[in-house]
This record gives C-alpha cells, structure tokens and sequence, in this order.
C-alpha cells in the first residue's frame, strides 16, 4: 500500500507549482499558438508543458503507476495505481484571461480514487482530500452545504464541446430548472466546480460527455467533504463515468429525477 499522506503533501505543492507556471505563462500568453482538438475544443503549449512538468515530476514519485492524462502524456498500461491529471483544467477560460481554471491531480487504484487535489489558480485556492481523511481548502476542512430545497438550491451546469450530442438534453434540463432553482450558472472549469459543490458554494453540478481528468480530482474531496456523485442513473460508481452529477447529497434525489427522465435525450456517440 502506498503512503497516501506523503504523496498527498507532494502532489499539492507539484499542484501549487505547476498552477504558478499557468499563471506565470498567461501573462505573456501567445494566442496565437493555440490549436484546436475538436469543434470549440481547444489546447495550448502550455496545457502541453504544464502536462509535462507534471508528468516527471510523478513517475518520480511513484515510479510502478500508469497515466490518464487529457494531453496524452504518460501511458495506460495495467498497472495498480494510475495518475488521472488535467494539466489545465478551463482551458477556454484561460485562453481568454478569464478564470476559473486550475491543475487538477488524482491517483486512483483499480478499485477506486485514493487521493485529490485541485489548485484554482485564479483565487489562489488549494483543495485536497485523500481516503479515509477529510476534504480541505488552503488548510481548513470543507463541507457541502445543508441546503434541502431544490428551489433554494444554486447549480452550475457543464455543456460539453460535444454540442450536437448533448444539445437537447441540455436545453431540456436548463427548461426544467431555471426558475425552480436558486440560480443556474455555467463557469468552464468542472474540476474547480465540483470543489465549489465540496465547500458549500453550490448545491450541484451536471454535466455530460466528460473526460476522468475533469472530475478524478474533485470526486474524491467531494466525497470526503459529505457529498456525492453518481452518473445519470444514480450509479455511485462513476469516478470514470462520462455523465457526472455531483452534488451535496441533500438534494440528490430531487434533481437526479430531472436528470434520469431526461437521460433518453442524449445522443449516443
Ligand atoms: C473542460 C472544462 C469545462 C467542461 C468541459 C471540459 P478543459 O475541460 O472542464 O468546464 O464543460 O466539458 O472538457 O477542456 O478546459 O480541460
Ligand atoms: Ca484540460
């Protein structure tokens, strides 16, 4: 087994280091140099190098395990422990020197995510949480909020690139629920919202057709903050799933309806 606190304590200041990077690289970022991955979907050479930075510096730290990785970097083989790493998570966000955006760094075994942690460059917050301990921001515990209303409740929606598959699904959900929730709003970085869900900012977050780097991270220190995800079908076992439903548990129930019945509007790729 391995040591979950010392790794956790490396991979927030490798976090911390390579959010400094990010945030060092925008102030005289090229956007000319920006290239394009699919419709909307956008990388840059510093997604690419922030990947790097990260990747060596965790195949020095624990040299047996694999990568998942939104650029690429690093392998997938069948090892016991994988790296789930978003290098930049709010890619558009940063393109246009706008935030959220931030690093977001998993390790998950085959059975499930052991350790987390999200930097969110733009307001300097360090979140983590690793198995069996509690969540945290910049060093103080978090928990989800005790909201039960879903008519009091504030949700952020996620519109993944994939429009022509998740369109009427969306437009659905956005029907249902704006002016029987608190507040609906949608800020272009998952990894950061679902840490805003772990501290009691917001009551949910929904979104379809996501990548494991996006939500690895924030799963964990979502759970260790009292909250939950599921897919759309109220499945637990999701940290990979591609629907994501996190929330802070209280109001689970009501919304996932919305969700479920609606599920039949997704596309199938
Ligand atoms: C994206 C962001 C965005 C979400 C997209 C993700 P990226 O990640 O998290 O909020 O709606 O589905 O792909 O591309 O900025 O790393
Ligand atoms: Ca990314």
């Amino acid at each position: 087994m391995v040591d979950l606190c010392f790794l956790t304590e490396n991979v927030k200041a490798l976090a911390l280091q390579a959010g400094n990077f990010l945030k060092k690289e925008r102030l005289s970022f090229d956007r000319s140099r920006v290239e394009q991955k699919a419709a909307h979907d956008y990388v840059s050479y510093v997604d690419k190098a922030s990947e790097r930075l990260i990747v060596d510096r965790l195949r020095q730290l624990l040299p047996e395990a694999g990568f998942i990785t939104e650029e690429g970097t690093g392998s997938l083989e069948e090892q016991e422990y994988c790296w789930v790493v978003d290098p930049l998570d709010g890619t558009s966000n940063y393109i246009h020197g706008h935030t959220p955006y931030c690093v977001s760094i998993a390790l998950r075994d085959r059975r499930e995510v052991l350790l987390g942690v999200v930097y969110e460059c733009g307001r300097d917050e360090l979140f983590w949480a690793c198995k069996g301990g509690k969540a945290y921001l910049n060093g103080t515990e978090i928990h989800v909020s005790d909201q039960r209303v879903l008519d009091q409740s504030f949700i952020e929606l996620g519109f993944p690139y994939d429009a022509e598959r998740y369109r009427a699904f969306a437009v659905k959900v956005v029907e249902e629920l704006y002016g029987h929730v608190g507040g609906l709003r949608l800020m272009g970085s998952a990894a950061a919202e679902i840490c805003y869900v772990a501290a009691g900012r917001f009551e949910a977050r929904v979104e379809g057709f996501i990548g494991p780097w996006d939500i690895a991270a924030g799963y964990i220190i979502l759970k260790q903050a009292g909250g939950m995800m599921t897919d759309f079908s109220g499945d637990e076992n999701c940290f990979d799933a591609a629907e994501v439903f996190a929330s802070n548990g209280k109001i689970h129930q009501d919304l996932l309806q919305v969700l479920e019945k609606n599920k039949k509007l997704l596309e199938k790729g």
